[in-house]
């Protein structure tokens, strides 16, 4: 069989190194792997390919490839390739759900305590050789022990969340957008048509949902003004399920008591984006879910479904393309 790997980007932290490249091909002798560097260079490749290791593909190259039956992504959002096309083609998807999980999670952690500890606050002081005990303390240090934490969201990066926070106190509910099913641990589980009324008790609003047509905008205007001045928001996962002016707006005003976000609408983050000043905004750029081994795991989980796909078995982590997830 002919696998096509196109994994590449300006950012050469989501750039496959060849090695890896490598590795499969030894580990899989029998097919012949070929390897884009670009997408010129891809769509050249895509009409022999059979299967495509890819974390994103054009609807000019899906036209070309003609031979293509099954797409693994390294990454867990697949929003950006269920174009008409694709949703009417045969061609299987799967994803990199929940390998990203862990890191994710720390990192949440990470940023609520930043912002409970008013640690953005903090550094700017200390850039400025400024002893601001008074203005700090003023403040006061916030609890994640009894915090209550909403998750929108409760897949392998919320239930990971839930898992962390709760471990340290947290009073943790996530919503799930099909909310059968019994809870893994000691969190509350609530459909998805719940949140406007989890929203204004919350003290740390996590949004992991995958884009979809349904998360699209999910946290709005309406939303915003439904939370408390003091709550947080934490976004790690994609920039369009935040109205981004809303945010900005809910932030200036003080309506809100900050924002970690991890993902924008449109990366790399504009130089003129309000989102750099705000004082109560703390940005990561598209790094969360990046983990030291993250190409041993990425390829790891491509060369189990790869054995599997060999030996006819069912895929792990097939993507519903109409669900978009
Ligand atoms: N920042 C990063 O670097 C990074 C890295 C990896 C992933 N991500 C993003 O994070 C997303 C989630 O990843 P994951 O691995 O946790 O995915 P996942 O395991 O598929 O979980 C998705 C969760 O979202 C829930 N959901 C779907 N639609 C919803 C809605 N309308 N309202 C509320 N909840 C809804 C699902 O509900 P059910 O349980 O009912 O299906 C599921 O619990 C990805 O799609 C990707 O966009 C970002």
């Amino acid at each position: 069989m002919t696998i096509l790997i196109a994994i590449h980007s300006p950012f050469e932290i989501w750039t496959i190194p060849p090695s890896y490249v490598d590795r499969l091909r030894h580990r899989f002798p029998t097919h012949a792997f070929l390897h884009a560097r670009t997408d010129d260079e891809a769509l050249t490749m895509y009409p022999d390919a059979e299967a495509v290791f890819a974390g994103q593909i054009t609807r000019q190259q899906l036209a070309a490839a003609t031979r293509l039956r099954w797409l693994h992504s390294p990454a867990a959002g697949v929003g950006g390739m269920l174009f008409p096309e694709m949703l009417a083609s045969p061609v299987v998807l799967s994803n990199s759900r929940g390998m990203s999980a862990g890191t994710i999670a720390e990192h949440v952690l990470a940023v609520t305590l930043a912002l409970f500890r008013r640690l953005p606050h903090a550094f700017r002081c200390q850039a400025a050789h400024e002893w601001a005990q008074d203005a700090i303390g003023a403040q006061g240090n916030r609890l994640i022990a009894d915090a209550r934490v909403l998750i929108v969201g409760l897949g392998a990066i919320g239930g990971a969340v839930a898992q962390r926070m709760a471990l340290l106190g947290a009073r943790v509910t996530g919503l799930r957008r099909r909310a059968a099913g019994p809870a893994h641990g000691p969190w509350t589980v609530a459909p998805a048509g719940h949140l406007h009324d989890l929203l204004p008790a919350a003290d740390v609003v996590v949004v992991a949902a995958p884009h979809t047509r349904e998360t699209r905008g999910l946290i709005g205007r309406p939303e915003l003004a439904l939370m408390s001045r003091d709550a947080i928001l934490v976004n790690v996962s994609r920039g369009q399920l935040v109205d981004e002016l809303a945010l900005v707006e809910a932030l200036r005003a003080r309506a809100i008591g900050g924002a970690a976000l991890d993902v924008f609408v449109d990366e790399p983050l504009a130089p003129d984006s309000p989102f750099w000043t705000l004082p109560n905004v703390l940005i990561t750029p598209h790094t969360s879910g990046f983990r030291p081994d993250h190409w041993d795991a990425a390829t790891d989980l491509f060369a189990e479904n790869l054995e599997r796909f060999d030996a006819g078995l069912p895929l792990v982590n097939v993507v519903d393309k109409e669900a978009g997830y």
